[in-house]
């Protein structure tokens, strides 16, 4: 596929102030499932370039709160209800500051590990990352909070939507039509922590 030539969700993107055009990912879940309310406190693990996190920060309104964290920087220090930090989201350091903000609305996910083009080690290193995501998510979402994680279909998808199932009463999986048509990515949508 040709991806030197912006397609429509990039111009829209572009044109709407968006660092990248995967904030209509978002948009597409939060439509269908309602995820990001008003006053919310979200956590976005992998958050560069900030698309999600801009389009959380928009909807959760000045009652709101974002914690951004990605090993690169992102640019959304002018909003004083968001925080960054630029680390391994499962740092012991991180792992600190995300306990000290408490328990969170809403955990999203976007995150993908570099790959390496071994299939073998990307698909462990992407595995190992979805399972850090649910196991945290379990720990630090409020009763009735959801999590939204990207996860790769074929990539063992099922244990990771198991794993899931193990942690929250209510898992489905969403492929936004803004995902590119080559992409396996898909998500899983899970609500209802269990107790
Ligand atoms: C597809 S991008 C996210 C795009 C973002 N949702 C947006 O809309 O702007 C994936 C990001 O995950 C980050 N990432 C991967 N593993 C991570 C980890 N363990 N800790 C922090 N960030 C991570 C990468 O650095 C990369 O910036």
């Amino acid at each position: 596929m040709n991806r030197s030539k912006p397609d429509h969700y990039t111009i829209r993107a572009i044109k709407e102030g968006y660092p990248a055009r995967s904030v209509y990912k978002l948009e597409e879940i939060d439509q269908k499932f309602k995820v990001i309310k008003k006053g919310a406190k979200i956590l976005d693990i992998g958050a560069a370039p900030g698309s999600w996190s801009l389009y959380s920060l928009k909807k959760t309104g000045n009652e709101g709160f974002v914690l951004g964290i990605d090993f690169k920087d992102i640019k959304l220090k002018q909003f004083p209800n968001f925080k960054f930090i630029q680390d391994d989201a499962f740092s012991e350091s991180t792992l600190e500051e995300i306990n000290k903000i408490g328990e969170f609305d809403l955990v999203l996910s976007d995150a993908a590990p570099a790959t390496t083009g071994n299939r073998t080690v990307d698909t462990a290193r992407s595995e190992e990352l979805v399972e850090q995501v649910i196991d945290l998510a379990a720990k630090i979402i409020a009763g009735q909070g959801y999590l939204i994680v990207k996860i790769f279909q074929g990539q063992n998808a099922k244990k990771m939507i198991d794993l899931a199932k193990e942690k929250f009463e209510i898992v489905k999986t969403f492929k936004p039509q803004a995902c590119r048509k080559d992409s396996f990515e898909t998500y899983i949508i899970a609500n209802k922590k269990k107790q």
